[in-house]
């Protein structure tokens, strides 16, 4: 294994999209910014140097930091933000993963353009479960906005109400075929005819769920967030915020473009007035100017396609990849997590209520000071941790809306010790209308063992959950009027953040953290804190 050195300068960066130009927070220039590569074992070095305005903060998601949850990078839960003009080395060792995953800024709405792939290859002359394909393609997908995206939350914070959606997604950095803009580009992958591509594929995105599909291309899906999986071919992938798919096309056709496409899925049959992204697969030979194939489209609420997707994934579970689900568990958890409202005195324009959303009936308030410090260093009065294990009433979650519509404030982390098992239901409520959220586990990836619509029933449900090959991810969407099951082994002390990774859920307050306390030290306890670590 190797030490791998990167250096992200943050810098402003003119950028041209539908259109207009405008500034926006890059990491060395880029959008999307820069791939990291390593392979399993690896102990990954990168210096960020913030040279912007805004505070700064780097999450290697999906990354376990075994122990270096201060290398994790969430504002104000592992770190303080890096501020302007200062810098940090986020040190952290990659250890049993292999696979895609992404990094992205913590910190206010930045990861709308800061954010990058992040490769996980395996051990040196370790090969991949399936056939070793002809080449590896990165496919980052994001949004664009015409307006300043901090401006936009900031904006709809003060009314109370929910921002607007982006005004395009992305497919690495570019909107695509419409609208045309002469000499803004779009991604081209050009392929060899009857030669294999791995495409890594990661939404980035702040807002919204994505549907990829090739037009007349099979994908067959290999690994999702950094686990591998059995393979299952499909000709529609989605892909939640925060969730990344490797899968392999097959350049199957003779020639021709076909375009590649990402468009929204919102479980709920609202319009959405973003555009949907295009790119272009190209075979070599193409005649000049022959005309692009399209594929068709999902609708924006094709629930039952996102579902049969979502349920066709399994663990590969094979001798060298085994499944370690949990069979026995020692903490049994429900969490509602849905949109509530909360009285806003200055929110004229809605009446004296704002949107606000939570887990458990709890609105999470960020604290002012990190979390793992107050941990590591036994400070007082920064967050209490009586998290509550449970709903505060039993109540028809998918029904008409829930009655506990007030919610509570607080910074409440649920405690957990040293390699306990958990099983924890995530119910989905609503209030206006249920929705998605996927929803994301810092520190620890989980098997996901069951899933289902309506509510969770505590007689039934637990019979049908699967227990041998469960999908391992990091971020799982919890269905609109729905719910999920999940396992996992509190075998990483520190404090790790959850939340809904639609960043609008989540700046109002679908969010919470696990405190995972220390086992025998030295070898199951938090390391001590690099000295460069930022101060608040
Ligand atoms: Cu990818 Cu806490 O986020």
């Amino acid at each position: 294994c190797r030490v791998r050195h990167y250096k992200f300068n943050v810098v402003m960066k003119n950028t041209s999209r539908l259109c207009s130009t405008k500034p926006i927070v890059t990491v060395n220039g880029k959008f999307p910014g820069p791939t990291i590569y390593a392979r399993e074992d690896d102990t990954v070095l990168v210096k960020v140097v913030n040279h912007v305005k805004y505070n700064m903060s780097i999450h290697w998601h999906g990354i376990k930091q075994f122990r270096t949850g201060w290398a994790d990078g969430p504002a104000y839960i592992t770190q303080c933000p890096i501020q302007p003009g200062q810098n940090y080395i986020y040190n952290f060792t990659i250890s049993g993963q292999r696979g895609t995953l992404l990094w992205h800024a913590h910190i206010l709405w930045l990861r709308a353009t800061v954010h990058g792939a992040l490769v996980i290859l395996p051990k040196l002359g370790v090969p991949y479960p399936f056939p070793k394909p002809h080449e590896e393609v990165v496919i980052v997908l994001g949004e664009w906005w015409k307006s300043d995206v901090e401006a936009v939350i900031d904006e709809a914070q003060k009314a109370g109400l929910a921002p607007n959606v982006s005004d395009s997604h992305t497919i690495n950095g570019y909107p695509g075929f419409v609208p045309k803009c002469p000499s803004e580009g779009e991604f081209t992958l050009n392929v060899e005819s009857n030669k294999t591509y791995m495409l890594r594929i990661i939404n980035a995105g702040l807002n919204e769920q994505l549907f990829f599909k090739i037009a007349r291309h099979y994908l067959t899906v290999v690994e999702v967030d950094a686990s591998y999986v059995k393979p299952i071919k499909t000709d529609t992938l989605v892909v939640a915020p925060g969730q990344t798919t490797t899968a392999i096309l097959t350049a199957d056709q003779s020639s021709g473009n076909y375009a590649l496409t990402a468009s929204p899925f919102l479980d709920t049959p609202i319009s959405v007035d973003n555009v949907t992204a295009t790119a272009t697969l190209h075979y070599y030979g193409t005649v000049a100017n022959s005309r692009t194939i399209f594929p068709d489209i999902p609708q924006v609420n094709a629930t039952p396609t996102a579902n049969k997707f979502f349920d066709s994934l399994r663990s590969l579970n094979s001798e060298e990849y085994p499944a370690k689900v949990p069979l026995t568990v020692d903490h049994s958890l429900f969490f509602t997590v849905g949109l509530g409202l909360n009285p806003c005195p200055t929110c004229k324009a809605t009446n004296g209520i704002r949107v606000v959303a939570a887990v458990n009936n709890v609105t999470f308030v960020m604290p002012t000071t990190a979390l793992l410090q107050a941990h590591y260093y036994n400070v007082k009065g920064v967050f209490s941790d009586d998290f509550p294990g449970h709903p505060p009433e039993v109540f028809n979650y998918t029904g008409s809306g829930p009655r506990n519509i007030q919610t509570t404030a607080g910074t409440k982390v649920y405690r957990l010790p040293f390699n306990s098992t958990v099983q924890l239901v995530l119910q989905d409520t609503g209030i206006i209308l249920p929705e998605d959220h996927p929803i994301h586990h810092h520190g620890f990836n989980f098997f996901a063992i069951g899933r289902g619509m309506g509510n969770f029933n505590q007689d039934t449900d637990p019979k049908k959950f699967n227990l041998v090959d469960p999908v391992e991810r990091n971020t799982i969407g919890v269905p609109s009027g729905g719910w999920v099951a999940i396992r996992f082994r509190a075998d990483n002390p520190g404090v790790w953040f959850m939340h809904c990774h639609l960043e609008v859920h989540t700046t109002w307050g679908l969010k919470m953290a696990f405190l995972v306390d220390n086992g025998k030290c030295p070898n199951e306890c938090v390391l001590p804190p690099p000295k460069d670590l930022p101060k608040c």
